[in-house]
């Protein structure tokens, strides 16, 4: 006799009840062997995006999910290990800086990534613009060559976190992604099988991300700490602007190719660089108890001269690839037939360069999917000369265009100068760190 009536369960959170531990391992487990049919998972997320979960929930779903399969071991890394989420924008390559830098400074990131999907990039796709670039490590390749360099961002295996692979795949198709608990439990699960001490979390809020406003994207911060510190980890996050990309490249050789050339300049002379310093400095601090100061300066340091950049070609030189990028990107990554300069349309400040729509169009060039199995173009994509707060004139050139012809370079640049709102009055830089949870003091 079964323990639990998968229907019964349903109705409760249906009618706004909670279910205890044993409840949802029965409902997740259930559904991951096939006692539980996909109609009746389908119906209780979206009762649960519905009527929502507690934290007990929340918590208790992470847990489940973890133990729905392996884990990885980290125990014979010597240095304190870290890992960094971020839940995905545009431009947003902030891994490629803060892997070598904690690596420079002695800590050891063991990075499992994932692709892009719709307007988003994904870390994976932005590495293998790399030529003879691996991601398909198996655990004890990964594991050594973390030992030897201090990072390496792997695909994730099949084997970890299963159950999240199942459930997430219904979520996309059924409307039901959008809960605090489910996201926070997804993004957790992985993190907490993929075994860091340190976990620092990057969650973006505004029209490029999930979460669209700072308040919402702080609640499901707030709750991925309370999920990985109540796991026994250490954790902290950041609530950081995705309103407009974060990085001027925008595609995936152009961004690997723009992370070469921040680590050649100081970190603050940009934003994704200075937000790259802030997680990797949280993530530091919190892994060895180091004052924030201490650890900041210690990183800009390495940052400035050299470190973290030979760190990277390491990185990519263990993983397969030309480690020369990181001396010459454009004479290693692929290039776009058609490379053009799109100006603006009039004079003006730049009030809005919204990321979802910008990362559409990188998209559309070929540089992001619409379906987990489509290939994506390492060449195309966008660079953008102008950020929110500056101030432009008709003929001031605000992007590069890198596109597979001349047509898409048109539509491309068409539909960036329709995009791009520009104010009469002058505009005010928004900050890119909205708020932090956890962590050191
Ligand atoms: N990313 C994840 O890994 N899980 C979610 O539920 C949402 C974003």
């Amino acid at each position: 006799l079964e323990a639990f009536r998968a229907v019964e369960l349903i109705a409760r959170k249906r009618d706004g009840g909670a279910l205890g531990r044993a409840e949802l391992a029965f409902l997740v487990e259930g559904y991951l062997h096939g006692g539980v049919a996909e109609g009746q998972m389908a119906a209780f997320l979206m009762a649960g995006v519905l009527r929502g979960f507690t934290h007990d929930e929340a918590l208790a779903l992470a847990d489940i999910l973890v133990d729905s399969g392996e884990r990885l071991d980290l125990s014979r890394l010597p240095g304190p290990t870290v890992d960094k989420h971020s839940t995905g924008g545009v431009g947003d390559g902030t891994t490629l800086l803060v892997g070598p830098l904690l690596a420079s400074a002695g800590a050891q990131l063991v990075k499992l990534s994932g692709r892009g999907l719709g307007h988003t990039g994904g870390t994976l796709d932005k590495l293998e613009a790399i030529p003879g670039f691996r991601t398909e490590l198996d655990p004890d390749e990964l594991l050594r060559i973390v030992g030897e360099v201090g990072c390496a961002v792997a695909a994730q295996s099949e084997r970890l976190v299963p159950a999240d692979r199942v459930l997430y795949a219904l979520r996309d198709v059924t409307a039901t992604v959008a809960s605090p608990a489910l996201i926070a439990s997804s993004v957790m699960s992985k993190k907490l099988a993929a075994g860091a001490a340190t976990i620092v979390l990057d969650v973006k809020a505004g029209d490029g991300a999930f979460m669209p406003t700072a308040e919402a994207a702080r609640e499901l911060a707030a709750l991925c700490v309370e999920i990985g510190t109540g796991a026994g980890r250490r954790c902290v996050a950041l609530v950081t602007a995705m309103e407009q990309p974060l990085g001027r490249g925008i595609g995936n050789g152009l961004e690997v190719a723009e992370a070469v050339q921040l680590l050649g300049a100081a970190p603050e002379a940009s934003r994704l660089g200075a937000l790259a310093l802030e997680l990797a400095t949280e993530g530091l601090a919190t892994a060895t108890g180091e004052a924030l100061d201490a650890a900041r300066a210690r990183l800009r340091d390495l940052w400035n001269s050299g470190r973290a950049r030979e760190r990277l070609a390491r990185m990519v030189e263990a993983q397969g690839g030309d480690p020369r990028v990181c001396e010459d990107p454009a004479g290693v990554l692929p290039a776009a037939p058609v490379v053009r300069q799109v100006t603006a349309g009039g004079s003006g400040h730049v009030a809005r360069l919204p990321a979802r729509a910008v990362g559409e169009i990188a998209g559309r060039l070929g540089a992001g999917r619409q379906r987990k199995e489509d290939p994506v173009d390492p060449a195309v994509g966008l660079e953008l000369a102008v950020e929110v707060g500056d101030t432009v004139d008709a003929g001031t050139v605000v992007a590069t265009v890198h596109a597979r012809s001349e047509q898409d370079a048109d539509w491309a640049g068409d539909r960036l100068r329709d995009i791009l709102v520009l104010s009469g009055e002058p505009v005010p830089r928004p900050p890119t760190i909205l708020d932090r949870v956890g962590g050191a003091s």
